[in-house]
């Protein structure tokens, strides 16, 4: 068969590529820690796996459920934003569940773009930015982060630009791969330039609670605008990557609009899935404290390893990675490799996440102490 021209277009993902030589090598053998990818390997709340388990006898737990997600879901992503970020949501026409939050940039994307028209990318940045973009035909226009203005965009150099035909901006912050965090004011900010250049900013919020005290919102307390929504999830602030709870909250008008592609996509998400999220939801900020001890010992471990690698890094960074920089003449491709084939160590090249990230490299905080010292004792060794 011959596949859809939009195949052309981008690539296998690199880590779905690069796990299956991972894979490769520990099938002949090799011990490899991976430091690779984003996925939390500590255990999510008990209470919510209770949750899950309990509910799997519920009435009508296996049938279908509401496209829009049942009631209490809403409500309880209702009542986490206004926990934790202070805002006021209508459950019942601001927030829609989705099944983790990747899913819901192709959902954006496909609800606003028509062939040919502009996206805004962070650079460096996820790629599934990128990729869905391409797949939908709609043309990619990169914005340069730069560590200098601290991986935030130059928003006074983009207003100066044709934007006319751009019609979706991503942003990200906590910012992955860099862990920048953006400043109190950048949210308004961008806001104020999403409605004068008509564009819809989206903020990828998915880091929020993860090494960072603060946890902020790109939505405005005074109402919600049509030109800015926000995707959230629970999969790395509650340990339930697996499990592929996210959500999107926006304008009733944006969230109609989504829901449009949305139900014509899926059939509603496993109850016992929305069961247990909402029991994540309703935990207090004690259980982020708790995870934080962790990751904070984790990433002493990790510091150490880098400078043992003679990379440079900044270490207020927030989030699941730590991003740094390469010794001088030494590429991302090259450190990756010198680990993976010498080291059994397995990290990610900053060049996956764009041109601006060559010469970095991402180190995950998702493996135990144990791992991470056994790392270090290789790189010494
Ligand atoms: C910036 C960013 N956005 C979205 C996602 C996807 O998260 P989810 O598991 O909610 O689909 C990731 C996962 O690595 C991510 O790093």
């Amino acid at each position: 068969m011959i596949t859809a021209k939009r195949l052309d277009t981008v690539q296998e993902y690199y880590f779905s590529k690069k796990l299956r030589e991972v894979a490769q090598l520990r099938a002949k053998g090799r011990l490899i820690i991976n430091l690779g990818i984003g996925s939390p390997d500590l255990a999510p709340p008990p209470q919510v796996v209770e949750a899950l388990n309990k509910a799997l006898s519920s009435n009508g737990a296996h049938q279908y459920q509401p496209y829009k997600g049942i009631g209490e879901l809403r409500q309880a992503i209702a009542g986490f934003y206004h926990k934790f970020y202070d805002l006021k949501l209508d459950p019942e026409t601001e927030i829609l569940p989705l099944m983790g939050s990747k899913e819901g940039i192709m959902h954006i994307s496909m609800t606003f773009l028509n062939p040919g028209d502009e996206v805004l990318l962070p650079n460096p940045g996820y790629p599934t930015y990128s990729s869905v973009s391409k797949l939908l035909d709609a043309k990619e226009r990169n914005y340069d982060l730069q560590a200098a203005n601290s991986w935030l965009p130059d928003l006074e150099a983009l207003a100066k630009e044709d934007l006319s035909k751009v019609k979706i901006m991503w942003v990200n912050y906590p910012h992955m791969p860099t862990g920048s965090l953006a400043p109190d004011s950048f949210f308004e900010k961008l806001s104020n330039f999403a409605e004068t250049h008509k564009i819809l900013v989206v903020n990828d919020n998915p880091y929020s609670f993860i090494q960072n005290d603060h946890p902020r919102s790109i939505l405005q307390k005074d109402g919600l605008s049509d030109y800015v929504m926000e995707l959230n999830s629970l999969s790395k602030s509650f340990n339930m990557a697996g499990w592929r709870v996210g959500m999107l909250a926006g304008s009733e008008k944006n969230i109609n609009a989504v829901l449009k592609v949305k139900s014509n996509m899926d059939s509603g998400m496993f109850y016992p899935v929305q069961a247990g999220a909402v029991e994540a939801l309703k935990l207090s900020g004690s259980w982020f404290e708790e995870q934080n001890k962790i990751y904070a010992e984790r990433k002493k471990k990790v510091l150490e390893l880098i400078s043992e690698l003679d990379c440079e890094v900044k270490d207020d960074q927030a989030g699941l990675f730590v991003w740094a920089k390469t010794p001088r003449g030494k590429s991302s491709a090259d450190i990756v490799d010198e680990l993976l084939y010498n080291k059994d160590i397995f990290i990610a090249p900053g060049f996956i996440f764009g041109s601006q990230g060559e010469g970095y490299v991402r180190f995950s905080l998702c493996a135990n102490g144990e791992a991470l010292d056994e790392a270090l004792k290789r790189i010494k060794g």
